[in-house]
């Protein structure tokens, strides 16, 4: 029996060359932004146990590390400081010597192209490891927008490239802007996490920033994962409020999210593969049980196929040097 059929897909996938000619979306290193840990400990070049090849940075040795990251062609990091000191006002958070300042110092120094982009919270700087500040078990929403700016205004002054705040409280997307603004960083972009989710893919995240909270956990500030018009609603907020960029956070469970958020407004938008979703792809490849480049590779295409205009993750430095390999 002989068939006569007019489509065929199958002859479009039959060789490499045909493959990269209809292929549709692509990952490309200017797609990839690095989060990386500053501590205060001099030297210190501190593995984190569930996030293998992750370390915490001392603010003597993150510089060197970011000039492997720019010469491995990946054009951002984005950076998290663990202090010496914490307090119930996380008052390390905005100190204009302090560790996440005197990092920016040390890698613009080092580093001529990188942007050096700068998380802002205070649950790395508090006592307790909530992102804001607290009046018994609550945390007040407006109180803690106005630390909120501080930090933001301080790393804007140490050279912060882009501010990026991941609190979730209201209105600090607006606050911060009016801040920047009013102190002559008007050109300074805002990547707001405007869409992150109480995840408990963050766990690992919370070992090497040090910032578990003490009691509870985040569902009063974060969005709850079965939300998904909430998710549109509060990117609609932050994008009217001036943020340059949106996030959505985590990246590869939510990836419906970042889809509709694609579809719906037309701002840059990244997402952030996280330290759970890293951990995991890390710990099945010790195993054995899956290939880790190929897996990789294969999320953040997911990633981008999804809507992501750039992509926060640990892998950027592997992938850097696969995609020079190139694929
Ligand atoms: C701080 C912050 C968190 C992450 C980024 N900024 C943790 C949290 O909200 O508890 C998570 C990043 C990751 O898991 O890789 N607010
Ligand atoms: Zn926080």
């Amino acid at each position: 029996m002989i068939y006569d059929f007019l489509h065929r897909p199958r002859r479009l996938r039959m060789n490499a060359r045909i493959r990269d000619m209809v292929r549709e979306t692509h990952l490309r290193l200017d797609d990839l932004i690095y989060p990386m840990f500053v501590t205060y400990k001099k030297g210190a070049k501190t593995p984190i146990a569930s996030m293998p090849n992750c370390f915490q940075w001392g603010i003597d040795r993150i510089a060197e590390e970011c000039r492997r990251i720019e010469d491995l062609g990946i054009p951002a990091v984005i950076l998290f400081g663990i202090p010496e000191q914490k307090d119930a006002e996380g008052t390390q958070a905005y100190a204009e010597d302090g560790i996440i300042p005197q990092a920016i110092h040390a890698i613009k120094k080092a580093c001529a192209t990188l942007v050096v982009m700068t998380d802002v919270c205070l649950c790395e700087y508090t006592s307790h490891g909530h992102c804001g500040v607290l009046k018994g078990e609550c945390i007040l929403n407006d109180e803690s927008v106005e630390l909120l700016c501080k930090e933001a205004l301080a790393h804007a002054r140490a050279g912060s490239d882009v501010i990026a705040p991941s609190d979730m409280m209201d209105g600090r997307v607006e606050a911060i802007r009016e801040t920047l603004d009013e102190e002559g960083f008007e050109y300074t972009p805002i990547l707001a996490y405007s869409v992150k989710y109480a995840s408990g893919y963050y766990g690992p995240f919370r070992d090497a920033a040090e910032s578990a909270p003490a009691f509870g956990d985040r569902r009063s500030h974060q969005m709850d994962p079965p939300n998904r018009l909430e998710a549109l609603r509060q990117a609609e907020l932050d994008d009217a409020a001036g943020a340059d960029i949106l996030m959505v956070k985590p990246a590869l469970p939510y990836l419906d999210i970042l889809r509709d958020l694609r579809n719906e407004l037309n701002v840059p938008l990244a997402a952030y593969n996280v330290s759970g979703e890293y951990s995991m792809v890390k710990a099945a490849a010790e195993k054995g049980w899956i290939d880790e480049r190929r897996v990789v590779m294969e999320n953040l295409i997911a990633i981008k196929r999804a809507g992501a205009d750039m992509i926060l993750t640990y892998h950027a430095p592997d992938v850097a040097i696969w995609l020079q390999e190139n694929g």
